[in-house]
Protein backbone atom coordinates (compact mmCIF):
# COMPACT_ATOMS: atom_id res chain seq x y z
CA UNK A 1 0.00 0.00 0.00
CA UNK A 2 1.37 3.43 -0.78
CA UNK A 3 2.80 4.89 2.17
CA UNK A 4 0.94 7.61 3.74
CA UNK A 5 3.81 9.83 5.14
CA UNK A 6 4.60 10.28 1.57
CA UNK A 7 1.43 11.98 1.23
CA UNK A 8 1.83 15.05 3.62
CA UNK A 9 1.33 18.42 2.13
CA UNK A 10 4.88 19.36 2.49
CA UNK A 11 6.14 16.64 0.80
CA UNK A 12 3.37 17.04 -2.08
CA UNK A 13 4.55 20.34 -2.45
CA UNK A 14 8.31 19.54 -3.34
CA UNK A 15 6.83 16.95 -5.37
CA UNK A 16 5.19 19.49 -7.39
CA UNK A 17 7.74 22.29 -7.13
CA UNK A 18 10.20 19.10 -8.82
CA UNK A 19 7.34 18.66 -11.44
CA UNK A 20 6.33 22.03 -12.64
CA UNK A 21 8.42 24.14 -10.87
CA UNK A 22 5.74 26.64 -8.52
CA UNK A 23 3.80 26.30 -5.58
CA UNK A 24 0.79 24.94 -5.66
CA UNK A 25 -2.91 25.21 -3.70
CA UNK A 26 -3.60 21.39 -1.95
CA UNK A 27 -6.93 19.66 -2.37
CA UNK A 28 -8.29 16.38 -0.40
CA UNK A 29 -10.91 13.89 -0.83
CA UNK A 30 -10.66 10.87 1.14
CA UNK A 31 -12.13 7.57 0.37
CA UNK A 32 -14.70 5.23 1.99
CA UNK A 33 -15.79 2.48 3.38
CA UNK A 34 -19.50 1.28 3.45
CA UNK A 35 -21.12 0.14 6.41
CA UNK A 36 -24.38 -1.04 5.32
CA UNK A 37 -26.22 -0.49 2.58
CA UNK A 38 -25.44 -1.88 -0.41
CA UNK A 39 -26.51 -1.86 -4.24
CA UNK A 40 -29.32 0.36 -2.79
CA UNK A 41 -27.90 3.71 -3.63
CA UNK A 42 -28.77 2.78 -7.97
CA UNK A 43 -32.12 1.73 -5.90
CA UNK A 44 -33.09 5.34 -4.82
CA UNK A 45 -32.57 3.89 -1.29
CA UNK A 46 -31.09 4.38 1.90
CA UNK A 47 -26.94 4.01 2.36
CA UNK A 48 -24.31 4.32 5.74
CA UNK A 49 -21.25 4.93 4.34
CA UNK A 50 -18.40 6.60 6.27
CA UNK A 51 -15.46 8.18 4.54
CA UNK A 52 -11.55 6.79 5.64
CA UNK A 53 -8.23 8.15 6.82
CA UNK A 54 -6.61 7.21 3.31
CA UNK A 55 -7.52 10.23 0.38
CA UNK A 56 -6.56 11.40 -2.82
CA UNK A 57 -4.66 14.54 -3.27
CA UNK A 58 -5.10 17.43 -6.15
CA UNK A 59 -1.87 19.54 -6.31
CA UNK A 60 -2.85 22.15 -8.52
CA UNK A 61 -1.23 25.87 -10.20
CA UNK A 62 -2.71 27.85 -13.35
CA UNK A 63 -0.82 28.01 -16.52
CA UNK A 64 -1.54 31.02 -18.94
CA UNK A 65 -2.60 28.69 -22.02
CA UNK A 66 -6.20 26.28 -21.95
CA UNK A 67 -4.32 23.06 -21.57
CA UNK A 68 -4.24 21.13 -18.61
CA UNK A 69 -0.88 18.98 -17.77
CA UNK A 70 -2.37 16.28 -15.66
CA UNK A 71 0.94 14.01 -13.51
CA UNK A 72 -0.46 11.20 -11.52
CA UNK A 73 2.04 9.46 -8.96
CA UNK A 74 0.26 6.35 -9.79
CA UNK A 75 0.62 6.30 -13.27
CA UNK A 76 4.26 7.13 -15.34
CA UNK A 77 2.59 9.14 -18.12
CA UNK A 78 1.98 12.63 -18.75
CA UNK A 79 -1.63 13.71 -20.13
CA UNK A 80 -1.68 17.02 -22.06
CA UNK A 81 -5.87 18.14 -21.95
CA UNK A 82 -7.24 20.99 -24.38
CA UNK A 83 -9.44 22.70 -22.73
CA UNK A 84 -10.76 24.32 -25.74
CA UNK A 85 -10.85 20.89 -27.21
CA UNK A 86 -14.58 20.93 -29.47
CA UNK A 87 -15.73 17.02 -28.94
CA UNK A 88 -13.53 15.58 -25.95
CA UNK A 89 -13.97 11.75 -25.80
CA UNK A 90 -12.93 8.94 -22.94
CA UNK A 91 -9.04 7.30 -23.83
CA UNK A 92 -10.02 4.67 -21.30
CA UNK A 93 -7.10 5.96 -19.22
CA UNK A 94 -6.76 6.97 -15.72
CA UNK A 95 -7.29 10.51 -17.22
CA UNK A 96 -10.64 10.05 -18.47
CA UNK A 97 -11.85 10.85 -14.40
CA UNK A 98 -9.87 14.26 -14.68
CA UNK A 99 -11.12 14.92 -18.64
CA UNK A 100 -14.74 14.15 -17.20
CA UNK A 101 -14.43 16.28 -14.28
CA UNK A 102 -12.97 19.73 -16.69
CA UNK A 103 -16.00 18.58 -18.83
CA UNK A 104 -18.46 18.52 -16.54
CA UNK A 105 -17.45 21.41 -14.89
CA UNK A 106 -17.31 23.21 -18.49
CA UNK A 107 -20.64 21.85 -19.28
CA UNK A 108 -22.24 23.29 -15.96
CA UNK A 109 -21.08 27.02 -17.07
CA UNK A 110 -18.10 27.06 -15.05
CA UNK A 111 -15.14 29.41 -16.35
CA UNK A 112 -12.20 27.07 -17.56
CA UNK A 113 -8.28 27.95 -17.29
CA UNK A 114 -5.07 26.12 -18.01
CA UNK A 115 -3.35 24.33 -14.76
CA UNK A 116 -0.71 22.21 -13.82
CA UNK A 117 -2.08 19.10 -11.72
CA UNK A 118 -0.20 16.88 -9.60
CA UNK A 119 -2.85 13.99 -8.60
CA UNK A 120 -1.64 11.36 -5.74
CA UNK A 121 -2.96 8.95 -3.28
CA UNK A 122 -2.85 6.34 -0.92
CA UNK A 123 -6.60 4.90 -1.47
CA UNK A 124 -6.12 1.44 -3.21
CA UNK A 125 -7.13 1.66 -6.86
CA UNK A 126 -9.64 -1.30 -7.52
CA UNK A 127 -10.36 -2.34 -3.87
CA UNK A 128 -13.58 -1.43 -3.90
CA UNK A 129 -12.64 1.76 -1.19
CA UNK A 130 -13.50 4.31 -4.12
CA UNK A 131 -10.35 5.64 -5.25
CA UNK A 132 -12.22 7.19 -7.95
CA UNK A 133 -14.97 8.93 -6.38
CA UNK A 134 -11.64 10.45 -4.58
CA UNK A 135 -10.18 11.65 -7.72
CA UNK A 136 -13.16 13.12 -8.92
CA UNK A 137 -14.08 15.06 -6.07
CA UNK A 138 -10.40 16.29 -5.41
CA UNK A 139 -9.79 17.30 -8.96
CA UNK A 140 -13.63 19.07 -8.92
CA UNK A 141 -12.07 21.32 -5.61
CA UNK A 142 -8.96 21.94 -7.47
CA UNK A 143 -10.39 23.00 -10.86
CA UNK A 144 -12.67 25.44 -9.37
CA UNK A 145 -10.49 26.56 -6.94
CA UNK A 146 -7.82 27.13 -9.72
CA UNK A 147 -10.55 29.50 -11.64
CA UNK A 148 -12.43 31.22 -8.81
CA UNK A 149 -14.92 29.31 -9.31
CA UNK A 150 -17.80 27.74 -5.94
CA UNK A 151 -20.34 25.17 -6.14
CA UNK A 152 -22.49 23.85 -3.14
CA UNK A 153 -21.42 20.21 -1.95
CA UNK A 154 -24.76 18.71 -3.68
CA UNK A 155 -23.83 20.07 -6.70
CA UNK A 156 -20.11 19.11 -6.50
CA UNK A 157 -21.03 15.35 -5.61
CA UNK A 158 -23.92 15.36 -8.55
CA UNK A 159 -21.37 17.02 -10.88
CA UNK A 160 -18.59 14.21 -10.19
CA UNK A 161 -20.85 11.37 -10.14
CA UNK A 162 -21.97 12.77 -13.55
CA UNK A 163 -18.75 12.92 -15.03
CA UNK A 164 -18.42 8.76 -13.86
CA UNK A 165 -21.49 8.33 -15.61
CA UNK A 166 -21.83 10.22 -18.64
CA UNK A 167 -18.54 10.54 -19.40
CA UNK A 168 -16.33 8.00 -18.25
CA UNK A 169 -18.97 5.35 -18.70
CA UNK A 170 -19.31 3.67 -15.44
CA UNK A 171 -23.30 3.52 -14.29
CA UNK A 172 -22.68 4.48 -10.57
CA UNK A 173 -25.08 5.83 -7.84
CA UNK A 174 -24.14 8.66 -5.79
CA UNK A 175 -23.01 7.52 -2.95
CA UNK A 176 -19.43 7.45 -3.14
CA UNK A 177 -19.16 10.89 -4.44
CA UNK A 178 -21.62 12.02 -1.88
CA UNK A 179 -19.67 10.40 1.42
CA UNK A 180 -16.22 12.27 -0.17
CA UNK A 181 -18.21 15.98 0.11
CA UNK A 182 -19.73 15.37 3.16
CA UNK A 183 -18.33 13.03 5.42
CA UNK A 184 -17.64 14.25 9.38
CA UNK A 185 -15.17 13.39 11.18
CA UNK A 186 -15.90 10.50 14.07
CA UNK A 187 -19.29 10.05 11.99
CA UNK A 188 -21.17 7.73 9.71
CA UNK A 189 -23.50 9.05 7.45
CA UNK A 190 -27.47 8.04 6.37
CA UNK A 191 -28.25 9.29 2.98
CA UNK A 192 -31.30 8.60 1.53
CA UNK A 193 -30.10 8.46 -2.13
CA UNK A 194 -33.49 9.87 -3.52
CA UNK A 195 -34.19 13.11 -1.78
CA UNK A 196 -30.37 13.50 -0.58
CA UNK A 197 -31.22 14.17 2.48
CA UNK A 198 -28.59 13.16 5.33
CA UNK A 199 -27.39 13.02 8.76
CA UNK A 200 -24.19 12.05 10.42
CA UNK A 201 -24.03 9.47 13.13
CA UNK A 202 -21.35 9.31 15.39
CA UNK A 203 -19.81 6.17 15.80
CA UNK A 204 -19.07 5.05 19.16
CA UNK A 205 -15.31 6.30 20.84
CA UNK A 206 -14.52 2.46 21.92
CA UNK A 207 -15.19 0.88 18.30
CA UNK A 208 -12.75 1.13 15.20
CA UNK A 209 -13.76 0.39 11.55
CA UNK A 210 -11.31 -2.32 10.25
CA UNK A 211 -10.46 -2.37 6.62
CA UNK A 212 -9.65 -6.33 5.40
CA UNK A 213 -7.89 -6.10 1.29
CA UNK A 214 -8.64 -9.39 0.18
CA UNK A 215 -5.93 -8.59 -2.71
CA UNK A 216 -8.42 -10.22 -5.15
CA UNK A 217 -10.60 -7.67 -8.10
CA UNK A 218 -12.45 -10.15 -10.42
CA UNK A 219 -12.68 -9.45 -13.95
CA UNK A 220 -16.33 -9.31 -14.21
CA UNK A 221 -16.96 -7.01 -11.34
CA UNK A 222 -18.37 -4.23 -14.24
CA UNK A 223 -20.54 -6.33 -16.54
CA UNK A 224 -22.08 -8.39 -13.43
CA UNK A 225 -22.75 -4.57 -11.58
CA UNK A 226 -24.56 -3.42 -14.70
CA UNK A 227 -26.40 -6.34 -14.81
CA UNK A 228 -27.70 -6.30 -11.41
CA UNK A 229 -28.89 -2.94 -12.34
CA UNK A 230 -31.02 -3.87 -15.06
CA UNK A 231 -32.09 -7.15 -12.82
CA UNK A 232 -33.56 -4.12 -10.45
CA UNK A 233 -35.47 -2.70 -13.42
CA UNK A 234 -37.07 -5.24 -14.68
CA UNK A 235 -37.98 -6.15 -10.92
CA UNK A 236 -39.80 -2.76 -10.97
CA UNK A 237 -41.07 -2.79 -14.23
CA UNK A 238 -43.07 -6.53 -13.07
CA UNK A 239 -43.57 -5.31 -10.10
CA UNK A 240 -45.59 -2.16 -11.31
CA UNK A 241 -48.27 -4.29 -12.84
CA UNK A 242 -49.66 -4.83 -9.29
CA UNK A 243 -48.19 -2.29 -7.75
CA UNK A 244 -49.04 1.01 -10.04
CA UNK A 245 -47.14 3.77 -8.13
CA UNK A 246 -43.78 2.38 -7.81
CA UNK A 247 -40.69 4.03 -9.39
CA UNK A 248 -37.75 2.16 -7.96
CA UNK A 249 -37.29 -0.73 -5.54
CA UNK A 250 -36.73 1.74 -2.31
CA UNK A 251 -40.94 2.22 -3.02
CA UNK A 252 -41.44 -1.18 -2.12
CA UNK A 253 -41.81 -2.57 0.96
CA UNK A 254 -40.91 -6.05 2.08
CA UNK A 255 -44.38 -6.91 2.81
CA UNK A 256 -45.62 -6.30 -0.16
CA UNK A 257 -42.84 -8.36 -2.27
CA UNK A 258 -43.37 -10.71 0.16
CA UNK A 259 -47.37 -10.41 -1.37
CA UNK A 260 -46.06 -10.02 -5.22
CA UNK A 261 -43.01 -12.89 -4.78
CA UNK A 262 -45.12 -15.34 -7.70
CA UNK A 263 -45.08 -12.87 -10.16
CA UNK A 264 -41.38 -12.39 -10.43
CA UNK A 265 -38.91 -14.67 -11.87
CA UNK A 266 -36.88 -16.23 -9.34
CA UNK A 267 -33.85 -14.42 -9.77
CA UNK A 268 -35.38 -11.41 -10.25
CA UNK A 269 -36.97 -12.25 -6.96
CA UNK A 270 -33.87 -12.33 -5.32
CA UNK A 271 -32.26 -9.53 -6.27
CA UNK A 272 -35.20 -7.38 -5.14
CA UNK A 273 -35.28 -9.56 -1.88
CA UNK A 274 -31.91 -7.86 -1.41
CA UNK A 275 -32.65 -4.23 -2.08
CA UNK A 276 -35.67 -4.15 -0.25
CA UNK A 277 -34.38 -5.83 3.11
CA UNK A 278 -31.07 -4.36 2.44
CA UNK A 279 -32.91 -1.01 2.80
CA UNK A 280 -34.97 -1.59 5.99
CA UNK A 281 -31.34 -2.76 7.50
CA UNK A 282 -30.18 0.73 7.06
CA UNK A 283 -32.80 2.57 8.92
CA UNK A 284 -32.42 -0.38 11.40
CA UNK A 285 -28.65 0.26 11.80
CA UNK A 286 -29.33 3.54 12.49
CA UNK A 287 -31.57 3.20 14.91
CA UNK A 288 -29.04 0.36 16.89
CA UNK A 289 -26.31 2.79 16.33
CA UNK A 290 -28.28 6.12 17.73
CA UNK A 291 -28.95 3.83 20.70
CA UNK A 292 -25.15 2.43 20.68
CA UNK A 293 -26.23 -0.93 19.95
CA UNK A 294 -23.10 -2.49 18.36
CA UNK A 295 -24.56 -6.19 18.86
CA UNK A 296 -27.47 -5.37 16.76
CA UNK A 297 -25.96 -3.23 14.62
CA UNK A 298 -23.50 -6.06 13.88
CA UNK A 299 -26.08 -8.53 13.23
CA UNK A 300 -27.20 -6.17 10.12
CA UNK A 301 -23.99 -6.22 8.89
CA UNK A 302 -23.71 -10.06 9.06
CA UNK A 303 -27.07 -10.22 7.05
CA UNK A 304 -26.19 -8.27 4.41
CA UNK A 305 -23.03 -10.06 3.86
CA UNK A 306 -25.66 -12.90 3.89
CA UNK A 307 -27.73 -11.20 1.92
CA UNK A 308 -24.87 -9.96 -0.79
CA UNK A 309 -24.13 -13.21 -0.87
CA UNK A 310 -26.81 -15.59 -1.42
CA UNK A 311 -29.24 -13.37 -2.74
CA UNK A 312 -27.73 -10.53 -4.78
CA UNK A 313 -24.96 -12.63 -5.72
CA UNK A 314 -21.70 -9.99 -5.81
CA UNK A 315 -19.36 -11.63 -2.72
CA UNK A 316 -16.51 -14.15 -3.85
CA UNK A 317 -14.93 -16.92 -1.77
CA UNK A 318 -12.13 -14.66 -0.65
CA UNK A 319 -14.65 -11.94 1.21
CA UNK A 320 -16.68 -15.08 2.42
CA UNK A 321 -13.29 -16.54 3.92
CA UNK A 322 -12.45 -12.64 4.78
CA UNK A 323 -16.17 -12.30 6.99
CA UNK A 324 -16.18 -15.62 8.00
CA UNK A 325 -12.64 -15.35 9.88
CA UNK A 326 -13.44 -11.63 11.17
CA UNK A 327 -16.67 -13.49 12.48
CA UNK A 328 -14.07 -15.91 14.70
CA UNK A 329 -12.30 -13.31 16.27
CA UNK A 330 -13.25 -12.22 19.96
CA UNK A 331 -14.52 -8.12 20.46
CA UNK A 332 -16.32 -8.11 16.63
CA UNK A 333 -19.39 -7.00 16.02
CA UNK A 334 -19.97 -7.84 12.73
CA UNK A 335 -18.72 -8.01 9.29
CA UNK A 336 -19.83 -7.73 5.91
CA UNK A 337 -17.65 -7.33 2.44
CA UNK A 338 -18.28 -3.24 1.57
CA UNK A 339 -18.41 -1.52 -1.87
CA UNK A 340 -19.79 -3.46 -5.42
CA UNK A 341 -18.03 -6.48 -4.99
CA UNK A 342 -16.27 -9.75 -6.59
CA UNK A 343 -13.16 -8.76 -4.50
CA UNK A 344 -11.99 -5.47 -2.64
CA UNK A 345 -12.66 -5.22 1.07
CA UNK A 346 -14.74 -6.13 4.25
CA UNK A 347 -15.19 -3.92 6.71
CA UNK A 348 -15.78 -5.09 10.04
CA UNK A 349 -16.97 -3.28 13.55
CA UNK A 350 -13.95 -3.99 16.39
CA UNK A 351 -13.52 -2.99 19.96
CA UNK A 352 -11.01 -0.83 19.76
CA UNK A 353 -8.69 -2.97 22.13
CA UNK A 354 -8.79 -6.30 20.29
CA UNK A 355 -8.04 -4.61 16.70
CA UNK A 356 -4.32 -5.92 16.96
CA UNK A 357 -4.98 -9.80 18.19
CA UNK A 358 -7.78 -9.21 15.39
CA UNK A 359 -5.19 -8.26 12.72
CA UNK A 360 -2.63 -10.88 13.31
CA UNK A 361 -4.72 -13.77 13.44
CA UNK A 362 -6.81 -13.12 10.44
CA UNK A 363 -4.12 -11.86 8.19
CA UNK A 364 -2.36 -15.01 9.16
CA UNK A 365 -5.51 -17.33 8.73
CA UNK A 366 -6.10 -15.64 5.58
CA UNK A 367 -2.94 -16.20 3.97
CA UNK A 368 -2.26 -19.65 4.89
CA UNK A 369 -5.67 -20.71 3.42
CA UNK A 370 -5.31 -18.06 0.44
CA UNK A 371 -1.53 -17.32 -0.37
CA UNK A 372 -2.57 -13.89 -0.61
CA UNK A 373 -1.28 -11.77 1.83
CA UNK A 374 -4.11 -9.56 3.16
CA UNK A 375 -4.16 -5.76 3.67
CA UNK A 376 -5.56 -4.61 7.13
CA UNK A 377 -5.76 -1.49 8.95
CA UNK A 378 -7.65 0.25 11.60
CA UNK A 379 -9.64 3.77 10.27
CA UNK A 380 -10.81 6.41 11.63
CA UNK A 381 -14.59 7.68 9.97
CA UNK A 382 -12.48 10.45 8.35
CA UNK A 383 -13.67 14.16 7.62
CA UNK A 384 -14.59 14.99 3.86
CA UNK A 385 -12.77 16.92 1.41
CA UNK A 386 -11.71 19.96 1.56
CA UNK A 387 -8.47 22.49 0.65
CA UNK A 388 -5.34 21.78 2.71
CA UNK A 389 -3.78 24.78 4.70
C1 LIG B 1 -19.97 0.94 -6.18
C2 LIG B 1 -20.70 2.17 -6.73
C3 LIG B 1 -21.68 2.74 -5.70
C4 LIG B 1 -22.57 1.66 -5.14
C5 LIG B 1 -21.76 0.45 -4.69
C6 LIG B 1 -22.62 -0.69 -4.23
O1 LIG B 1 -19.13 1.33 -5.14
O2 LIG B 1 -19.75 3.16 -7.08
O3 LIG B 1 -22.42 3.78 -6.30
O4 LIG B 1 -23.55 1.30 -6.08
O5 LIG B 1 -20.91 -0.01 -5.72
O6 LIG B 1 -23.31 -0.35 -3.08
Amino acid sequence: MPDTAANTPGELQETFREIFGSRARLFRAPGRVNLIGEHTDYNDGFVMPAAINRSVWAAISPRRDSKLVVRSSSFPDTVEIDLEEKDPRPAHHWSDYVRGVAVMLAGAGHRRRGANLLIRGDVPIGAGLSSSAAVEVATALALLGNSGGTVDRVELAKLCRRAENEFVGARVGIMDQFISCFAQAGHALCLDCRSLEHRSLRLPPDVSLVICNTMVTHQLAGNEYNRRRAECEEGVRLLSRSLPGIRALRDVTPEQLRRHAAELPATILKRCRHVVLENARVRDAAVALERSDLTGFGRLLRESHQSLRDDYKVSCAELDLMVALAENQEGVYGARMTGGGFGGCTISLVKSDATPDFQRAVSAVYSAKTGLQPQIWVSSAAAGAGEAE
